[in-house]
């Protein structure tokens, strides 16, 4: 991440910064990781301790699946149109462990009422479809269709999304997401062979000052609970920030692509790092150019990670019967590779329009409750040629 600034901010930190009555602006320091990650500093109007009521927390998580045994699974919520009312309760977490969750989200409610925040955990949110606002302390952010929208712990937030078709797959992170190490030099700046730069990174550009008196609630997440807390004055009365935290936008369609002569590996396709876990971008690209080159993947026996697809746009070539909206999970221990057939066929094509976000992960995911009504049960006899049982043994 890089600096930013916007609004009023005093020339030296934490010196004296008054409001127009005398009164000190209330300063508040961000930080990442302890005090050795990125951080911001935030001038306040009021206080940002100051609660007016803590209300009674709600129940908010997800169960993961005990006994599902170990097979390759496709998940197909293409057919899904509202997953629930509000941004929140709409969420249905499909895979998780303890580094990440993988959600989709498509609620009916285009506005918020209330202001969320999560407290365990980074965001990134990306726009399969829907287009809108977010709107946060640091500034009005709008994001539209193919946006990585990047949320740190702690930042405050609520969305304003526009009319028309709304679905999210949301990654939460139990540690920072950050851009990836190897392209960044040792001062941070991302170098000339990244597949992005900072002109593509867009941080929010309209900060709002709302000083006004009201009841404003921040639903917190934490722990498996929303935590209600009301407040007296708007999260957002802020004068002025600066720092490198801050919540920005990504588009999946300024990744640029990394081709080769022959198949290049899913690193290339990078864009993001957390603990444990990577996220990649497979987008619109030239094929591999070898006179003799098979564009299709090889066979791949992935020991140390769990792998999942998320099919957004396009013709997948190695795959048959996947759909916008699947999702696949190729667990660490199976080998996977391109469905019969379609290795041929990839050869002799020039270019791919797929479009798709990879999440791979160091240590295993488990489904949810939530995942089962979206399970293909075909999934893991599908690379045998005729085969269409899998004979399921007390597993779900
Ligand atoms: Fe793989």
């Amino acid at each position: 991440m890089y600096y930013q600034q916007r609004g009023k901010i005093p020339s030296k930190r934490h010196t004296q910064f008054r409001q127009p009555d005398g009164s000190l602006y209330k300063e508040e320091l961000v930080t990442s990781k302890g005090f050795s990650g990125i951080y911001s500093i935030l001038y306040h109007t009021h206080p940002p301790t100051r609660v007016k009521e803590v209300m009674s927390p709600v129940q908010y998580g997800t169960k993961p699946l005990k006994d599902y045994t170990l097979r390759q699974t496709h998940l197909n919520t293409s057919n899904i149109k509202i997953t629930g009312e509000d941004f929140l309760s709409a969420r249905k977490v499909l895979l998780i462990n303890n580094d990440c969750s993988i959600s989709i989200c498509s609620p009916s409610q285009r506005k918020m009422d209330y202001f969320y925040k999560n407290a365990e955990g980074d965001e990134v949110i990306f726009i399969h479809d829907g287009s809108g606002v977010l709107i946060s302390p640091f500034g009005n952010l709008e994001v539209r269709q193919g946006d990585y929208v990047v949320i740190p712990r702690t930042v405050i937030y609520k969305f304003e999304f526009n009319d028309g078709p709304l679905r999210l797959l949301i990654i939460e992170s139990s540690s920072p997401v950050e851009t990836v190490k190897r392209y960044r030099n040792e001062l941070g700046q991302l170098l000339e062979h990244a597949p992005y730069c900072e002109r593509d990174i867009r941080s929010p550009q309209e900060l709002v000052t709302d000083t006004s008196r009201g009841e404003f609630l921040i639903k917190i997440k934490k722990q498996g609970f929303l935590h209600p807390y009301l407040y007296d004055f708007s999260p957002l009365d802020l004068v002025g920030w600066d720092g490198f935290l801050w919540p920005y936008a990504f588009s999946i369609h300024d990744f640029e692509p990394i081709t080769g002569r022959i198949h290049q590996p899913p690193p290339v396709h990078q864009t993001f790092q957390g603990h444990n876990y990577v996220i990649c971008s497979f987008v619109p690209r030239l094929f591999d150019y070898h006179p003799l080159a098979i564009p299709a993947p090889y066979n791949h026996s992935n020991i140390d990670s769990d792998e999942v697809l998320y099919y957004a746009e396009g013709n997948f070539m190695s795959r048959k019967g996947i759909e916008r909206g699947s999702f696949t999970l190729h667990p660490g221990g199976l080998p996977h590779g391109p469905h019969p057939g379609t290795v041929e066929k990839s050869i002799g094509a020039k270019a791919t329009e797929e479009l798709a976000v990879m999440i791979d992960t160091f240590h295993p995911l488990h489904l949810t409750e939530d995942a089962l009504e979206f399970l293909d049960k075909n999934y893991p006899m599908s690379w045998t040629e005729g085969g269409d049982s899998f004979n399921e043994v007390n597993a779900p």
